[in-house]
């Protein structure tokens, strides 16, 4: 990683055209900022160091928009693309802007509307496939309810996973080199979401056909909005071989969906968050989605990428000096930490064995864990200090 904290494409930082092109329009308020232009948009990510650019087929080109112009949008993104080297990593649909989708879209109770929802996926994953994306995201925002009265929970899993297995056999017959990333969240804007957390997404893809063409898109934001532990969640995904992809962003806890840049909100979680991204070896893209506030004017949409980036450099940087300091070595003993990873039983050893042995139960409860030090070193590589 590098220490002067200057994005570079060999870090693989990607963004949303949705990100960076958010016009600031909220459940109150209208938009503050002008429309950006995907193709610009493009050039300024690579300008900043970015490598790869995301988006939802209505980012590209408007719903509906007639033939013509949808090539012409395409054609434009592409020679931008083709102009500063950066890629399409990930794609993904949107079902949830057009009124069709208030009810749901793979899942609506209407069935002209999931299938309609079908082959809007359908076409933009052959877009997708085009432009070299390894990725395609399903958040499923409208997939969900206000009442349990009106959803049937179960049908709706039942069609949920007839769709990711249709979508699987379709990426398979056309020999697409793609894979699904279901993307969590556990509500907003539906009242519930269905898949609402990490865990209930990974039960979920052991119930597909084609399990190994899916894994997840956790979002920082979104696992706290739950109230769960964000570094749990990646860890156990990335335990489960599931970790394609990720949303970096910040939140401040159990409230609505702030998208703030990454770094700012629960800023331990972020560096611990990095840390295990770093350590444990995850080599997808790094990919923000965080909104640029709907305060500022388009520089403040650049700063906020740019930071998002340096501070995901910085954290890097941070958790590498955490690891390389002897004290935090010895500390790290002390806790025992290293020795989890030793299997309970030994190799050959029999329960006999393990019922026979001594063990002074009063002397092992005295034992403190140690860990607050260790936490202490933690922090002060956080704050600089060490
Ligand atoms: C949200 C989601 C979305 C998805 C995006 C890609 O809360 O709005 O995070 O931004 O990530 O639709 O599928
Ligand atoms: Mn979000
Ligand atoms: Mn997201």
């Amino acid at each position: 990683m590098s220490t002067d904290y200057t994005p570079r494409p060999e870090h693989r930082f990607s963004f949303g055209l949705w990100t960076v092109g958010w016009q600031g329009v909220d459940p109150f308020g209208v938009a503050t900022r002008e429309p950006m232009d995907p193709a610009y948009a493009v050039e300024k990510l690579a300008e900043l160091g970015a490598y790869g650019v995301t988006f939802h087929d209505d980012d590209l080109f408007g719903l509906g928009s007639p033939e013509t112009d949808r090539e012409a949008k395409i054609s434009s993104f592409r020679k931008a693309l083709d102009a500063t080297g950066l890629i399409v990593p990930m794609a993904t649909t949107n079902l949830f802007s057009h009124p069709v989708f208030k009810e749901g879209a793979l899942t609506a109770n209407d069935r002209d509307v999931r299938r309609y929802a079908l082959r809007k996926v359908l076409r933009n994953l052959d877009l997708a496939a085009e432009l070299g994306a390894k990725t395609y995201v399903l958040w499923g925002g409208r997939e969900g309810s206000e009442s349990d009265v009106a959803k049937d929970v179960r049908a709706s899993l039942d069609r949920y996973k007839e769709a990711l297995d249709i979508l699987c056999a379709y990426v398979r017959e056309q020999g697409y080199d793609i894979r699904f990333a279901l993307e969590p969240k556990p509500n907003e804007p539906r009242g519930n979401v269905f898949l609402p957390t990490i865990g209930h997404a990974i039960a979920f893809i052991g119930e597909l056909e084609e399990p190994d063409r899916v894994g997840l898109n956790p979002e920082v934001g979104h696992e706290q909005m739950a109230g769960m532990s964000v570094v749990h969640g990646y860890a156990q995904a990335l335990w489960h071989k599931k970790l394609f992809h990720i949303d970096l962003n910040g939140q401040n806890g159990p409230r609505y969906d702030q998208d703030l840049r990454f770094g700012n909100g629960d800023v331990k979680t972020a560096f611990l968050l990095v840390d295990l991204l770093e350590h444990e070896g995850y080599d997808g893209p790094r990919h923000f989605d965080f909104k640029p506030g709907r305060i500022e004017d388009e520089s403040g949409v650049w700063e906020s990428a740019r930071a998002c980036m340096r501070n995901y450099l910085i954290f890097a940087e941070r958790a590498a000096a955490f690891r390389a300091d002897p004290e935090v070595a010895a500390a790290f003993a002390d806790a025992r930490v290293g020795e989890l990873s030793t299997p309970t039983l030994a190799d050959g050893e029999s329960l006999a064995d393990l019922r026979s042995e001594e063990f002074d139960l009063e002397q092992a409860a005295l034992r403190g864990a140690k860990v607050e030090k260790l936490d202490q070193l933690a922090l002060e590589h956080l704050f600089g200090t060490r």
